[in-house]
């Protein structure tokens, strides 16, 4: 193949991806239309994604203003935030359930896209920044855990990044640095401390949200750019305009939400379901506390690493990746009958590792 062809193949690949034509008010918001169908609601979950990344943004801006990132001070701003500050309670349980709802909803919106068969010609970079973005909120989930500086806390990211390390083994060549590298640039030190406080909230503040930032523009553009994907085997019956009338049921959607989350946070600390109490602060020279977790969403690997050996959770995780990546071409040809069910196993694989993975760890082990 010449150079010009391979070229002129390239061209027509992003000009079928991003149909810079498109990009105006009438097509983008004048003549944008939802299908109306039984799977229309997995239309409002990439939007109500958006909307608890929006409460996450504005009650993490508010609790910069007193939070610490210093490994003597840290612990103290959260209690000071929680005890001292006029409404600082709300605005922290409202940043620590908006997270949890957050990844949560990436997560069904990731299962629904999925099952609707929203990622194929020409939304596959729609889908590829959808997978990444959801990479960089469990990311966002991981730095944010650490930053109260709490035993169990402490401990997790210590084990969490050890794990990093691990991976590293079962790598070829020099490849099998690279794990011990990225561990290392992100602790910055023989062990967590303050180097790597410092890093872990440049990380949640900054740079994760800055690449947060550039990859939602790019996924956000491109679904005005494209509109929304047919969903179902058949073409819808009705289609109704996006603004003003769905636009106006995401807005219903959203104040909803906004009034359980505000509910929860007012009168249940996040903190009140967890086994053990979030606030202790840490203390190097206290005993590792016997049952470190993670938060509830990496329960669907951590429950695995508990149970089998590290070479197959290592692989079936990278292979969800490449498989993840790759959905676009992999699935094609496949009927949405058969992604639904693929859907449907993935999702009874996450309930049972997040709801019942101890009681399942317990069963196995004993
Ligand atoms: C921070 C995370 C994310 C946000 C804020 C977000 C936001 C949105 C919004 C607002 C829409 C339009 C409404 C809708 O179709 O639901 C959308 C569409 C879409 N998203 Fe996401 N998304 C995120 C993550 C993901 C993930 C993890 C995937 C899958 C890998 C994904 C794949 C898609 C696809 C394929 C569409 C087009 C749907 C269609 O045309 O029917 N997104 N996203």
């Amino acid at each position: 193949m010449s150079s010009a062809t391979i070229f002129g193949a390239v061209a027509k690949f992003f000009n079928e991806r991003f149909p810079v034509e498109k990009l105006n008010f009438q097509s983008m918001v004048q003549q944008k239309t939802v299908p109306v169908h039984r799977m229309s609601w997995g239309y409002y979950m990439g939007g109500l994604t958006l909307f608890f990344l929006m409460i996450q943004v504005g009650t993490g801006l508010l609790l910069l203003f007193y939070y610490e990132p210093t490994v003597n001070d840290a612990n103290l701003s959260v209690e000071y935030i929680m005890n001292h500050v006029s409404v600082g309670a709300v605005v922290r349980n409202m940043h620590a359930w908006s997270s949890s709802f957050m990844i949560f909803f990436a997560l069904v919106h990731l299962i629904s896209a999925f099952a609707m068969k929203a990622f194929t010609k020409p939304r596959e970079i729609t889908w590829i920044a959808g997978v990444l973005l959801l990479f960089i909120t469990f990311a966002l989930g991981f730095t944010g855990y650490l930053l109260p500086w709490n035993q169990i806390a402490v401990n997790a990211t210590k084990v969490g990044l050890q794990a990093l390390d691990a991976t590293g083994a079962y790598l070829p060549g020099v490849l099998s640095r690279v794990p011990h590298i990225v561990r290392e640039t992100f602790q910055g030190e023989a062990t967590v401390g303050q180097v790597t406080l410092t890093r872990f909230y440049a990380l949640h503040v900054v740079i994760l949200p800055l690449a947060l930032a550039v990859l939602l523009f790019v996924h956000l553009v491109l679904v005005q750019l494209h509109g929304m994907s047919q969903g179902i085997d058949r073409e819808a019956k009705k289609r109704e305009l996006f603004f003003p009338f769905f636009f106006v049921k995401d807005l219903s959607v959203w104040a909803a939400v906004f009034f359980v989350v505000f509910f929860l946070s007012l009168c249940v600390p996040f903190d009140c379901f967890l086994p053990f109490p979030l606030l202790d602060p840490y203390n190097a020279l206290g005993a590792t506390p016997p049952d470190i977790k993670p938060e509830w969403y990496f329960y669907f690997l951590y429950y695995p690493l508990e149970l089998l050996p590290f070479w197959a959770v290592l692989l079936g995780t990278s292979t969800v990746v490449v498989v993840l990546f790759l959905t676009p071409w992999l699935f094609r040809k496949s009927s949405r009958r058969t992604l639904r069910y693929l859907a449907l196993a993935a999702s009874a694989y996450l309930a049972a590792m997040t709801l019942f993975g101890q009681q399942i760890y317990e069963l196995v082990k004993r």
